[in-house]
């Protein structure tokens, strides 16, 4: 099932909080949301002070009163089930359930998401919150969705508290067994830092020197299994009181802490709040990033697109706005990428606390102004393009991303700290996107097969049963391509015998002989045919076994020694890069490429424009077109289709304004079926 909720079409809206208003400025709002087309409101996300004033009362009397006019009034509500922000009474009550940092300190309250993950406490009182909110209002007819929590992971991500430290040990002793197979993975051989039993054992608090990786990672781990375990008590309430309605809760995008693989097996679908900054002029392709992983977590399936702000956040040290063209065309970047819905934080502007400089679809001034316009406008087109919905799309290539690899990565006390996933990704996304090539994200278990090329930017840790899987993929043909510093530990953290990348020799056909990291500011230069390009923060010695030589470095320690290679297998090969490349990167992934055969999604595309596709399941084809650039640009189009934003039909080219867009309708072919 694609479709996201009940409600027909795309959905349109926001965070609603109207427990800040007086209720005669409800029927107002309503009546907005209804002229501005929205469909779906979220409700109740900072309740639960109002739903439950004390331990042994509840006031739903506001919140019956606000479901039966907004369903009234034909808007469709997603149901929070308010628990990120335990309210003051059951805080004082139970100061045990306040975190703890990793130096002692325990958080006070007068923010939000004060909450030990592990406190039994914290979990008993949102389970019944959950509970009581889902046995009210399961069959109310506004209800579209739920939405558990908010954002699991925004300020507070691990606790260090006593009660998170028994909940370590248990899971410690569910993963290790016994406490001698603990030893051995975490290599307490070292600095003797051996345990008897596993009372003895403690969260990775603040210690003098360096802290045992592998208990650092197994923390991580935790730390997002806790959350999970969290998330799941609240799902399985819904699932049991409220069955067959759609439950999600707020990604926030690409986020080391919490292994979204793992998650989202357990969301019926994946949203997502999103903020880009709208004074970074790159901000799109990064974006673009995130916005190709919530599609890839579930395979394809359409997301939403929980919060975006429609203009300045509150947050950042400088608020810039956006123009209305670009919350337009960031809107539209969103269901390019596969999302069904446009969401945003929030509906009406808060008068008083922390997000009162937050833009919001109703601004402090009302209706009168620019942002009102903005609002309407863009739930106007939104109805436009309401065919799209549930459409889906899947591309040639996959990169992997694989958060045991991220989180071992970037341990302390490596060869260089310059090592970041989010940083090594990003030139080889950007070489792809500036292509016009789509990616998706895989985890390091998918199926490969479907994807002509898959691209590894960095696998650090690297199990050996993933490797055979990559090598299989080789020899059936795959094309995979490998980044530095790669296939160096397995799930212990403990370095593969024999020479790295360890698991992946035989495929890649060398050996990495020492890591050459470059210090800060410097490059080391190579030449990849007549092209020099330069390497940054990372090379290596490597050796060639079977590999063939396609650039070598120049300068440096390394010159003369090979740089990037490849290793064919039958018509399947592995090329390995023994260095970061940063912009340079995609000079080398332009040979892969060519080799799998993969090209843009619309050939001859010009700079700043992207395109997209989705498709319908009777084939028909939405082509999204996106000027992200300053400039008029033209777009040549191989085939005749229809705008859905202008209704006009478009012939062999079509000429998009400064951030203009296109959404073009194209009959079902027998191509790429
Ligand atoms: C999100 C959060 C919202 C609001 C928003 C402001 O992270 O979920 O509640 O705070 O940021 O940008
Ligand atoms: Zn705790």
């Amino acid at each position: 099932m694609d479709r996201l909720t009940r409600v027909p079409g795309l959905l349109y809206g926001g965070d609603w909080n109207p427990e800040q208003w007086p209720e005669e400025v409800w029927a107002e709002d309503v009546k907005l949301m209804a002229e501005a087309g929205v469909n779906l409101v979220t409700v109740g996300v900072f309740s639960w002070a109002r739903l439950q004033p004390d331990a042994d009362s509840w006031d739903f009397g506001w919140l019956d009163r606000l479901l039966d006019l907004v369903h009234r009034q034909g808007i469709a509500v997603d149901l929070a089930t308010a628990t990120a922000s335990p309210p003051a009474w059951l805080v004082r009550a139970h100061p045990e359930l306040l975190p703890v940092t990793a130096d002692g300190v325990r958080l006070e309250f007068g923010s939000r998401q004060h909450y030990c993950p592990s406190s039994p406490v914290y979990r008993a009182a949102a389970v019944r919150l959950t509970r009581a909110l889902a046995e009210r209002y399961h069959d109310h007819p506004a209800l579209a969705l739920w939405h558990i929590h908010n954002e699991y992971g925004d300020h507070v991500q691990e606790c260090f508290c006593a009660e998170s430290a028994a909940d370590f040990r248990r899971w410690l002793r569910d993963r290790h067994g016994t406490v001698e197979e603990l030893n051995r993975s975490w290599g307490t051989a070292f600095w003797s830092q051996r345990y008897n039993t596993f009372d003895q054992i403690e969260p990775p608090r603040t210690a003098p020197g360096p802290v045992n990786p592998t208990q650092l990672l197994d923390w991580r781990r935790f730390c997002s299994d806790a959350l999970l375990a969290l998330h799941r008590a609240e799902k399985a309430v819904l699932d049991a009181l409220s069955p067959g309605l759609p439950v999600t809760t707020n990604f926030m995008s690409m986020l080391k802490a919490l292994d979204y693989w793992e998650w989202s097996r357990h969301e019926d679908f994946v949203s997502d709040d999103a903020y880009p900054d709208p004074a970074d002029p790159r901000a799109h392709v990064n974006a673009a990033l995130n916005y190709d992983l919530m599609r890839s977590l579930k395979a394809g399936r359409p997301w939403l697109l929980m919060e975006q702000a429609p203009s300045a956040v509150s947050w950042r040290p400088v608020n810039v706005p956006k123009r209305p063209e670009l919350y337009r065309l960031w809107s539209l970047q969103a269901l390019a990428r596969g999302a069904d819905g446009v969401l945003h934080f929030q509906w009406r502007a808060s008068v008083a606390g922390a997000e009162k400089f937050h833009s919001a679809m109703l601004p402090h001034r009302g209706t009168a102004g620019r942002g009102w316009q903005r609002t309407v406008a863009l739930g106007a087109e939104l109805r436009r393009l309401g065919e799209i919905a549930g459409s889906r799309s899947r591309a040639r290539v996959g990169v992997l991303l694989d958060w045991d690899s991220w989180w071992a990565l970037e341990l302390d006390d490596h060869p260089s700290a310059r090592m970041r996933w989010p940083e090594l990704l990003r030139p080889w996304y950007t070489a792809l996107y500036e292509r016009g090539t789509t990616v998706d994200f895989l985890p390091p278990d998918a199926a490969h097969d479907g994807y002509r090329l898959l691209l590894a930017p960095n696998l650090y840790l690297l199990d050996t049963a993933t490797a055979e899987r990559l090598t299989r993929y080789v020899r059936d043909g795959g094309h995979l391509v490998c980044g530095p510093f790669s296939g160096i530990t397995d799930r212990h953290d403990h370095i593969h015998p024999g020479g790295h990348p360890g698991p992946l020799r035989a495929l890649l056909g060398l050996v990495v002989d020492e890591h050459w990291p470059i210090p800060d500011g410097a490059t080391t230069a190579l030449r990849l045919g007549d092209r020099e390009l330069h390497a940054e923060r990372w090379s290596e010695w490597i050796e060639t076994t079977e590999a063939e030589t396609l650039a070598r470095y120049t300068t440096g320690e390394l010159a003369g020694r090979p740089a990037v290679t490849r290793r064919r297998h039958g018509s399947g090969s592995a090329w390995y890069l023994s260095c970061h490349l940063g912009p340079d990167t995609g000079r080398v992934l332009d040979l892969p490429l060519a080799e799998a055969g993969i090209g843009p999604e619309l050939p001859g595309l010009p700079a700043d424009v992207e395109a997209t596709r989705r498709r319908a399941a009777d084939g028909t084809e939405y082509l999204f077109l996106l000027n992200h650039g300053p400039a008029d640009r033209r777009v040549p189009l191989t085939r005749p289709g229809t705008d859905l934003l202008t209704g006009t039909a478009t012939g062999d080219a079509l000429t998009l304004a400064p951030l203009g867009a296109a959404v073009l309708r194209l009959p079902a072919t027998e191509e790429r079926a």
